[in-house]
C-alpha cells in the first residue's frame, strides 16, 4: 500500500495571509491545504500539524469564527497566528482584551527562553504585526516565549502539548526569519518533506486538460506576467489552435503600453493574440463615477462586455469556448473570495458577472492558487523572456484606480485628529496636515478607507518611517502617510471636483512616464518591486493637481514596504514634473502595507 503523504492543514479564519501560510509550508516541502473553521475533529485527525490563521474578526465579538475545542486536544501540534493565537488563548482559559495600542507594521520581538519553535533565531528578531486585540492572561501551562514593545504576549506556548500562539505573522517576508519559525513547526510536527514544486507546471497542465475537456479557451491578456504565464501554460496544454488571447486597450494603460505589449508578445511567439481598442467605451462607462469600488466594478464589467463583443465579431460558438483569466491568489482573497475574508477591494477579475460565469463552470484560472513570486518562477521555468517575467506588476483596472476622483466636497476632519497628528509630527520636528481625500488600507485583515496625513520637513527616511508607523498605529482617522519632497513644502491644498477623463489620464501618463524614465536612468527600476504614480484631486496655489509616488518592495503583494528613492532621482523627477502642464506638487508615500494597500484605491 502507498504511504500516505504527511500534510499540514491551515484553518482559514478569513485572514489576508491564510493561503500564504499554506504556500509557505509547501515551499518548505510539506503538502499543505486549507480548511474552514467548521472542520470537525475527525476531519482534522489525518493531519500532522494544524495552523490557525489570522482573520478580520475579533474573538471578543459574539459570532466570530470559532473551532471545536476538542481539536486542541487531538495531540497534534497546533500553531495559532494572530486571530488563531487569540483563539487558542481564549479556548484554553486565558484572556484576550482590546489592545490599548493597535500595532501595524514592523516590530522587534524579544525572545524569552529556548523554545523549539524559535530554534536558530536571534534573541531579537524583526516581526510583522497587524492587530488590535491582545492576549492579556496566558492559559494555564502556557509560557511567555516573546514580547514586543506594544505586545507582552507576542509569542506563547505550551511545549508539552506542542501548542503555540504568535501574535505576529511569520508567513510574510517582512518577518525575515518567519520561514525558520515555520520550518521549526514542521520539525515539531515530525513531517516528512515530500512535496515537490518542480512538478507544479506539469500538474497545472494536466488540470487545464481535464477542466477544458474538448473546449477551447479565450484569454484576456493584459500583457503582465500573470496573463502571459497563463497564456503560455494554456497554449502548452491545449495547442495554439485551441487558445485565443485578447488584449483589450481600455484607455487606462500607460504611455504606448498596448502597442508595446502587442509587439513584444508577437515577437516572442504568441501568434494567437488579438487586440481590441475599447478606450472610448471604458471612458464613457466611467464618466461621473467617483467611488473607488464602483469604478472597479464598472471596469471589470466592461472587460466582459468587450470580450463578448469580440467573441461575436470572431463568430465563435459560445458552447465551444470558455473564458480563461490570469487571476492569482491575492485577487481572490482581497476581493473577499474566501468565506471569512473582508473585501479589501474588488479586483477586476472578481466582479459579479465573472463570479457568475465561474459558478457555471465557464472560467478557467490556471494560476488561481499562486502568488506573484510563484508565477514568476513558473514563467522562468517555462522559458519566458526575463523582461516579461520581471516587469513591474500593473493592476487590471490600470490607471483607472490611480486617478483619484472627488465631488469636490471635503469630509469633515475632527479637530482632535488634526491636533493629535500635529503633536506627534511636531515632536519629531515635522509640520503636518490631514489631507481632505481618502484612500484604501488593510488593517487587522479588514478594509479601511481613511485620510492620508501629509508631513513636511527634513528628508530623514528612518525618522519618517517611525513617525508614519506611529501615526497609523495610533490614529483611526489616518491610514496612510505621505511626505512632501520639495523644500518649503506647502501643507495647504484645495479639493476639486474631478473624475476619470482623458485629459487627467494623459496628465498622469506623462508624469508616470517621466518617473519611470528617471528610475531607469538611475538604475533603481530593478530595486523597486512596483511604483504606482497616483493623481490626486488636490490642487496647489497655481491650480495644478498633485501627484503621489508609491515605490514599494514586496515579494507577493500581500505585504509591502515603501522604499526611499535617491535624492538625485527625486530632484530629476521634480524637474521633469515642472515641464508637464497641469502637474503640481509631488508627495512620497511612506506607508507600508499594512496599514495602507499598494494602490490608493
Ligand atoms: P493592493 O493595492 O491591494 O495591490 O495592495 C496588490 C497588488 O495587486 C495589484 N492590483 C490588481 N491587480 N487587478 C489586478 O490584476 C486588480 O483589480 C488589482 N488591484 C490591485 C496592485 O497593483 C498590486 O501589485
Amino acid at each position: 500500500m502507498q504511504q500516505k503523504t504527511d500534510k499540514i492543514v491551515v484553518i482559514d479564519f478569513g485572514g489576508q495571509y491564510a493561503h500564504l501560510i499554506a504556500n509557505r509550508i509547501r515551499r518548505l516541502g510539506v503538502y499543505s491545504e486549507i480548511a474552514l473553521p467548521d472542520a470537525t475533529r475527525n476531519n482534522l485527525k489525518q493531519y500532522k500539524g494544524i495552523i490557525l490563521s489570522g482573520g478580520p474578526g475579533s474573538v471578543l465579538e459574539p459570532g466570530s469564527p470559532d473551532i471545536d475545542p476538542a481539536i486542541l486536544a487531538l495531540g497534534i501540534p497546533v500553531l495559532g497566528l494572530c486571530y488563531g493565537h487569540q483563539l487558542i488563548a481564549r479556548i484554553l482559559g486565558g484572556t484576550v482584551t482590546r489592545g490599548q495600542v493597535r500595532e501595524y507594521g514592523r516590530a522587534t520581538l524579544r525572545i524569552a527562553g529556548k523554545a523549539d519553535l524559535f530554534r536558530g533565531l536571534d534573541s531579537e528578531e524583526q516581526v510583522w504585526m497587524s492587530h488590535g486585540d491582545t492576549v492579556e492572561k496566558l492559559p494555564p501551562a502556557f509560557e511567555m516565549l516573546g514580547s514586543t514593545d506594544d505586545c507582552a504576549a507576542a509569542a506563547i506556548g505550551d511545549p508539552k502539548r506542542r501548542i503555540y500562539g504568535l501574535q505576529f505573522h511569520p508567513e510574510v517576508t517582512d518577518t525575515p526569519h518567519g520561514m525558520k519559525i515555520l520550518d521549526n513547526f514542521i520539525a515539531l510536527c515530525k513531517c516528512r518533506r515530500e512535496w515537490n514544486p518542480k512538478a507544479y507546471a506539469q500538474s497545472i497542465i494536466k488540470t487545464i486538460r481535464e477542466k477544458c475537456g474538448g473546449r477551447k479557451v479565450f484569454l484576456l491578456v493584459s500583457g503582465g506576467v500573470d496573463s502571459s504565464v497563463a497564456f503560455a501554460l494554456l497554449t502548452r496544454a491545449l495547442g495554439p489552435d485551441r487558445v485565443i488571447g485578447l488584449h483589450i486597450d481600455n484607455g487606462l494603460m500607460r504611455y504606448r503600453e498596448s502597442a508595446d505589449i502587442l509587439n513584444y508578445l508577437k515577437k516572442n511567439g504568441f501568434d494567437n493574440l488579438k487586440i481590441e481598442d475599447a478606450s472610448d467605451d471604458f471612458l464613457a462607462a466611467l464618466r461621473g463615477v467617483i467611488d473607488p469600488e464602483k469604478k472597479r466594478v464598472v471596469i471589470g464589467n466592461m472587460f466582459i462586455l468587450v470580450k463578448d463583443r469580440a467573441f461575436a465579431k470572431l463568430d465563435l460558438n459560445p458552447d465551444e469556448w470558455i473564458l480563461a483569466q490570469g487571476t492569482i491568489y491575492p485577487d481572490t482573497i482581497e476581493s473577499a473570495g474566501t468565506k471569512h475574508a473582508d473585501r479589501i477591494k474588488t479586483h477586476h477579475n472578481r466582479v459579479d458577472v465573472i463570479l457568475d460565469l465561474i459558478a457555471r463552470g465557464q472560467v478557467i484560472e490556471p494560476l488561481a492558487q499562486l502568488y506573484k513570486d510563484e508565477v514568476r518562477e513558473l514563467g522562468e521555468s517555462l522559458g519566458l523572456p526575463e523582461k516579461l517575467v520581471w516587469r513591474h506588476p500593473f493592476p487590471g483596472p490600470g490607471l483607472g484606480v490611480r486617478v483619484l476622483c472627488s465631488n469636490g466636497v471635503a469630509d469633515k476632519i475632527e479637530p482632535s485628529a488634526s491636533e493629535q497628528l500635529d503633536s506627534a509630527a511636531s515632536a519629531a520636528g515635522y509640520r503636518s496636515a490631514i489631507l481632505p481625500i481618502r484612500s484604501v488600507g488593510v488593517q487587522g485583515d479588514g478594509r479601511t478607507y481613511a485620510h492620508p496625513a501629509l508631513l513636511a520637513g527634513k528628508e530623514d527616511w528612518k525618522k519618517l518611517e517611525a513617525l508614519s508607523t506611529g501615526i497609523t498605529n495610533s490614529m483611526r482617522a489616518v491610514n496612510r502617510v505621505v511626505y512632501g519632497i520639495k523644500a518649503g513644502q506647502s501643507l495647504s491644498y484645495k479639493l476639486i471636483p474631478a473624475t476619470v477623463t482623458r485629459e487627467r489620464l494623459d496628465k498622469l501618463r506623462a508624469i508616470d512616464r517621466a518617473v519611470t524614465e528617471a528610475l531607469l536612468e538611475s538604475g533603481e527600476y530593478d530595486t523597486v518591486w512596483q511604483m504606482p504614480v497616483v493623481l490626486l484631486p488636490l490642487v496647489n496655489e497655481r491650480g495644478d493637481e498633485c501627484v503621489v509616488l508609491r515605490p514599494i518592495v514586496s515579494q507577493e503583494a500581500m505585504t509591502a514596504r515603501f522604499i526611499p528613492l535617491r535624492r538625485k532621482t527625486l530632484a530629476t523627477i521634480i524637474k521633469k514634473a515642472e515641464t508637464i502642464k497641469g502637474i503640481g506638487d509631488i508627495f512620497f508615500d511612506i506607508t507600508h502595507k499594512p496599514p495602507a494597500t499598494i494602490e490608493w484605491e
